[in-house]
């Protein structure tokens, strides 16, 4: 049987905008997602035992039944036992490059590649909107990471509208290595001192989302207009995450100082993107940030902005 090897894109955040609470404990959003085209490998092959493994070069990253990853592959055992029973369980190799716990989406990113993966090396032949109604019970970042590209997310993030490509602009991406921001921790602490902002009743959350905010942003995006999506650039979770970790504060302060379009925190962060309009910009910004912030912590990454889900 064959082994597929699967190219798993981090994601960031273009917009990230918290309209109320859901029924469902989770928050109803407006966002827009993007992929870059910094990827995880991730590897699925048939192990001839009862139970799957999961390897992965990070030290960080728990090879248990705690990673999305395995969680992905027995929701889909459990879903198709007759495919689980014909095929057998499956080695999952995780080549990580997309830092942890950063706010891009790794772990969902891989849970996607699992499940796209495992539905070809199982023949279930699932479509990709089957795939993603599948990855929405694991995290609401999934559905997005399987199709990738561009697009504006609302609901819990899961429901999908695609926005052109924007394969022209790139970013570089900043992140303290020994920094992690708990997500569940960014929400809960914006609830506690936005909340009352909040919209609550499912009919005004309805009538909000269908004049969602990020109508500017996704004009921006329609025109491919680099400085003006530039001037979009939103995230209600800076508000939190900003006062809370003043090195991230910091770095996004740092990038102000180079020739960017715009600079942002991805997701609940800590990493930090800024947006440029040609790789040889990124590249000297990486450079002059890497000079005016000598801490070995950081790392640095270039990457486009790329139009790929999950892809072999
Ligand atoms: O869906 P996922 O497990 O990736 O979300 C991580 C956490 O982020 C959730 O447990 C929740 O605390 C928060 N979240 C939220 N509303 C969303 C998405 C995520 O409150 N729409």
């Amino acid at each position: 049987m064959r082994a597929y090897t699967l190219l798993a894109p981090a994601k960031i955040n273009l917009y990230l905008e918290i309209i109320g609470d859901r029924p469902d404990g989770y928050h109803e959003l407006a966002m827009v997602m993007q992929s870059i085209g910094l990827c995880d490998r991730v590897k699925v092959r048939p192990n001839g035992i009862e139970d799957f493994q999961i390897h992965c070069n990070h030290p960080q990253v728990p090879c248990d039944r705690t990673n999305l990853a395995y969680r992905a592959a027995e929701l889909l055992k459990n879903e198709f036992p007759d495919s689980f029973a014909q095929y057998g369980a499956a080695e999952i190799e995780i080549d990580k490059q997309i830092p942890v716990a950063a706010g891009l989406a790794g772990g969902s990113s891989n849970a996607a590649a699992v499940l796209v993966g495992l539905n070809l090396l199982w023949q279930i032949g699932l479509t990709q909107p089957e795939l993603q109604e599948l990855g929405a019970r694991l995290g609401a970042d999934v559905p997005f990471c399987i199709s990738g590209g561009t697009a504006l997310a609302t609901g819990r993030g899961d429901r999908l509208e695609p926005l052109p490509d924007l394969d022209d602009l790139w970013v570089v991406v900043g992140k303290y290595r020994t920094l992690a921001v708990s997500t569940p921790w960014a929400y809960k602490t914006y609830r506690q001192e936005f909340g009352d902002t909040y919209v609550s009743q499912p009919q005004d959350l309805a009538r909000r989302q269908q004049r969602v905010h990020a109508g500017p942003m996704v004009a921006a995006i329609s025109h491919r207009d680099g400085e003006a999506i530039a001037r979009e650039l939103y995230n209600d979770l800076e508000k939190v995450v900003l006062p809370a970790y003043p090195h991230v504060a910091e770095l996004r302060e740092t990038f102000t100082k180079f020739e960017i379009l715009g600079t942002m925190m991805s997701g609940s962060g800590p990493s930090v993107f800024a947006l440029t309009s040609t790789p040889e910009t990124a590249e000297q910004v990486r450079a002059g940030v890497r000079r005016t912030i000598t801490d070995p912590d950081l790392e640095l990454w270039v990457a486009p902005l790329s139009s790929h889900g999950i892809h072999i």
